[in-house]
């Protein structure tokens, strides 16, 4: 078995960065049902609104005090220090793994800073408000540019690397995700069932914990930097 590290990351490590989760009860999907603003028939009916909602995520990204915590930060020494490979599959759509220093991220729901056009498909780095007269610098076309960003009902991005990583991983971990998305929330049994140790890091119990080795509670700036260290000692 190769020394791989895979590291599945969620909305709770961005959480202490000032990053709205999803599912917690001040979470992203209290004021906005995702059908409004997440699926492609929202887009479609609706493509003003769906703008509005990713431009806010957008500058809000992009604000002052929003920062790679040491949940980040940790993983992004992971990477430089662990005598084998680490990659990051994250299904956040920040750039604060980037921003922490990790270099081997993958965006398994895309990028918030990054726009592609339907018309053409060019991916490009976003303008920080997109509309829906905005034209695209490639073929030109208006109204053809979306968040590059996956919705519900639209394949994940990059998965058949994804799977293959896990298949061939010597230790796996879940840090802040809930386990109710797939196929991310599937990731355990694949690295289990290959062999892998597999440590879950999350505030809360999560829907697939059972499927976990190991599981540790509490928040991601204090256990990630605190697992990290115990996996570069024990190396
Ligand atoms: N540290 C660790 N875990 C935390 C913290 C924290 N500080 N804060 C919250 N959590 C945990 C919560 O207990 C919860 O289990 O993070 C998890 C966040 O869950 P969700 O809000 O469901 O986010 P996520 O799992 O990333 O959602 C998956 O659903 O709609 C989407 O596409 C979106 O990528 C997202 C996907
Ligand atoms: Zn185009």
């Amino acid at each position: 078995m190769s020394r791989r590290i895979v590291v599945l990351t969620g909305a709770g490590i961005s959480a202490e960065s000032g990053i709205r989760t999803f599912r917690a009860a001040d979470g992203l999907w209290e004021d906005h049902r995702p059908e409004d603003v997440a699926t492609p028939e929202a887009f479609e009916a609706d493509p003003a609104l769906v703008h509005r909602f990713y431009n806010a995520r957008r500058a809000h990204l992009s604000s002052d005090g929003v920062e790679p915590n040491a949940a980040h930060l940790a993983l992004a020494r992971l990477e430089q220090e662990y005598d084998g490979d680490v990659l990051i599959v994250t299904q956040n759509i920040d750039d604060l793994h980037e921003r922490a220093g990790s270099r081997n991220v993958l965006h398994l729901h895309g990028e918030l800073l990054k726009m592609s056009c339907t018309e053409c498909a060019a991916v490009r780095d976003a303008w920080p408000e997109l509309g829906v007269d905005s034209i695209c610098p490639g073929c030109g076309v208006s109204g053809r540019l979306r968040p590059h960003v996956v919705w519900f009902g639209e394949m994940p991005i990059g998965l058949e690397g994804i799977l293959e990583a896990l298949e061939d991983c010597s230790v796996f971990a879940a840090v802040g995700t809930s386990g109710n998305v797939y196929p991310a929330a599937g990731f355990v049994h694949v690295a289990a069932a290959a062999g892998a140790q597999t440590v879950e890091l999350n505030l809360e119990p999560s829907e697939v914990s059972f499927g976990f080795a190991e599981v540790r509670r509490g928040p991601a700036a204090s256990e990630v930097p605190r697992w990290v260290d115990e996996v570069l000692t024990n190396q």
